[in-house]
């Protein structure tokens, strides 16, 4: 390992605005599972980001509503470093990084205390469907934390993660919020000024495949 990643994991263990638990802390369930407005102090809505990488969206939706919290989720420590260092250097009190991994997201919230999930340019998986964030498998994790109407949102790059998941929500007549094949064609201009800030906050990978001409999608969905 490279010295300044060591250095960087030595940090992430001194920063308190993140949660590394073990795998023997989430059995069955981390006891922070149902009292994160204990961690935040307060009352307000929680929204996950999941797959967050260096937590742009996280960091990002954060300052444009300081009235909610934003917890990133990832299972890589150099990349959650980023947005750690971020949110501390800035003193930005509504956001929260977990090192662990999304299949066990259901052991760290309980029902209802999760207000939107966003999921922003996760792995396409193209040979393993079960691993795709948006697959049957994930979506049942994300029924037993979500409130009653709270909202998934998928930004993508991935044609196959796109319609993978318009035929997930059809095939479970899930509701459809928001839709658009190409976001900065067809959405942006439409969009409110709330949506168009929320949805003009680009990621490190976004930033990649904008450079390859990619086009970005976006699905908002109830399940
Ligand atoms: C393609 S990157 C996107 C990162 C970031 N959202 C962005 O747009 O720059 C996907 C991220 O999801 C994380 N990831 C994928 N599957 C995961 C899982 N099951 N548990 C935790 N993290 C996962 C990876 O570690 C990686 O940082």
């Amino acid at each position: 390992m490279g010295k300044d990643k060591l250095k960087r994991f030595y940090e992430l263990n001194t920063f308190t605005n993140v949660l590394q638990p073990s795998l023997n802390e989430i059995k069955p369930a981390h006891k922070i599972k149902g009292k994160w407005n204990l961690e935040f102090k307060n009352d307000n809505p929680i929204v996950l980001e999941l797959g967050c990488g260096k937590g742009e969206y996280t960091v990002g939706l954060a300052k444009l509503n300081p009235d909610v919290n934003f917890i990133g989720v990832d299972i890589k420590g150099a990349r959650i470093w980023r947005g750690a260092k971020t949110t501390n250097d800035e003193n930005i009190e509504n956001v929260r990084f977990l090192r662990t991994k999304i299949d066990f997201i259901d052991h760290f919230f309980t029902k209802d205390e999760v207000s939107d999930i966003w999921l922003t340019f996760s792995d396409p998986q193209p040979k393993r469907p079960r691993k795709r964030l948006t697959s049957p498998l994930f979506i049942d994790r994300y029924k037993k934390i979500l409130c009653p109407n709270g909202i998934i949102h998928l930004k993508t790059d991935s044609n196959l993660l796109y319609h993978y998941t318009l035929d997930e929500i059809k095939e479970n007549n899930y509701k459809i919020i928001e839709n658009s094949d190409n976001i900065y064609s067809e959405l942006i201009p439409r969009a409110s000024e709330k949506l168009k800030e929320t949805l003009s906050i680009q990621t490190f990978y976004e930033s990649l495949w904008l450079k390859e001409n990619k086009t970005i999608k976006y699905i908002a969905f109830v399940v």
